[in-house]
């Protein structure tokens, strides 16, 4: 298994995740307090997909205490988004509508610049343009949300910046990272812009995002104190797994893993029908006999995180499907069905959408404008 922001491969042990990495648990009280707190269930936290955390409980105290806190997560757009890519935001976007709490999303035009090789300016321009339609279609509170993009926003952080590179030695990044002679040294400062956005308010920081991105935190924790801020909090994700099966994530660099904000109707089913791993047996009478083995069947699991969020039918999904009264086909077309809908709901939030009060117009976003960060 390797778990890094630029890769996921093997089979994901998330107990293991949590051992190595530091984090904590989302305990059963905990979540308990969340969800009081927010005035309301949530179906990732509740079916475990938003499983892991730093310093929520600490977040939680603040906002008992009326402090309040604010929420910070990003997106790096070297292409396309997929299904993957909005499920953080659709959390987050619970937690801002439940917390009515400000929301900085950043888009990471120089990493992604930087770490690809190939990549160009101006395809990444076109790619952030695209993602940042597709971010703010999830709809954000206009005035609590500030969408900015890393170079465009780069003249109002630089000096803090700055601070930050100056307490982040080589030999950290270097062993967080694995970071090489060979590494361009754009993408050996890129960590620093990542852990800005934790610096953009004196009340304590709170990031929804897969556990992938991690590592970053670490290394904020390490710094902020003594630069006067908090150390920030997280609440990771798992991985949508690609369709092919449980190894891995759904990756942008391999096409058929993923379904794409992008892909039509007929696309999204032929690819469930086609590629979807399926714990079904291989004959009619296996499958009656034996019942499917839910454990690794992609389709039930991308139910199970959010496509289903009735948990009676899900339950009465997994009692059918898992005993043989149910079949492979079956369970494939009706997530075809949830995601088509979904789909088609996200793409006509898109059309309508009002980008420049994300990044421009709206309260936050004009503040931000203003602020100089030194
Ligand atoms: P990026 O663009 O790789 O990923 C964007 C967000 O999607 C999550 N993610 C997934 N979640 C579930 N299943 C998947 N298969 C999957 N693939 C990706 C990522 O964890 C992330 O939350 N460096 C970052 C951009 C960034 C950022 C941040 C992300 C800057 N600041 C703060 C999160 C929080 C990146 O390239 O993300």
């Amino acid at each position: 298994m390797a778990v890094t922001p630029w890769e996921v491969s093997g089979r994901v042990d998330y107990d293991k995740l949590v051992k190595d990495f530091g984090t904590g648990r989302i305990a059963p009280a905990l979540r308990a307090r969340l969800e009081r707190n927010a005035g309301g269930s949530n179906v990732m936290l509740r079916r475990d997909y938003f499983f892991s955390h730093r310093d929520l409980d600490l977040v939680m105290d603040d906002y008992e205490k009326g402090k309040g806190f604010y929420l910070y997560t990003g997106r790096g757009p070297s292409g396309p988004m997929h299904i993957g890519h909005l499920i953080p935001l659709i959390f987050t976007k619970w937690l801002q509508d439940r917390f009515k709490v400000n929301l900085y999303i950043e888009i990471t035009d120089d990493e992604k610049f930087v770490c690809k090789r190939e990549a160009e300016w101006g395809d990444i321009g076109k790619y952030a343009d695209e993602n940042i339609r597709d971010i703010a279609a999830v709809g954000f509170d206009p005035d609590r949300t500030f969408i900015f993009r890393d170079s465009e926003y780069v003249g109002n952080v630089y000096p803090m910046l700055m601070k930050i590179a100056k307490k982040v030695t080589y030999s950290t990044v270097k062993a967080v990272f694995g970071f090489t002679n060979e590494t361009n040294i754009g993408f050996i400062f890129y960590p620093a812009y990542q852990i800005m956005p934790t610096l953009f308010e004196k009340g304590r920081c709170l990031i929804p995002a897969a556990i992938d991105q991690d590592p970053y935190w670490r290394i904020q924790r390490d710094i902020a104190e003594s630069l006067g801020y908090h150390k920030t909090a997280a609440i990771h994700s798992k991985f949508l797994s690609p369709l092919q099966g449980a190894e891995g994530k759904m990756s942008s660099s391999v096409r058929e893993s993923a379904i794409w904000l992008e892909d039509d109707e007929k696309t999204v089913r032929k690819k469930i029908m086609k590629y979807a791993f399926s714990g079904g047996r291989s004959t009619l009478e296996e499958q009656r006999k034996l019942g499917a083995d839910l454990s690794v069947d992609v389709p039930f699991q991308w139910l199970s995180v959010l496509f289903e969020p009735d948990d009676g039918e899900l339950k009465r999904i997994a009692g059918e499907y898992g005993s043989g009264r149910m079949l492979t086909g079956e369970v494939k077309e009706l997530l075809a069905k949830k995601l088509n809908e979904f789909l088609a709901e996200h793409r006509e939030r898109k059309k309508n959408v009002d980008v420049k009060r994300y990044t421009h117009t709206g309260k936050l976003a004009q503040e931000m404008w203003k602020k100089k960060y030194v």
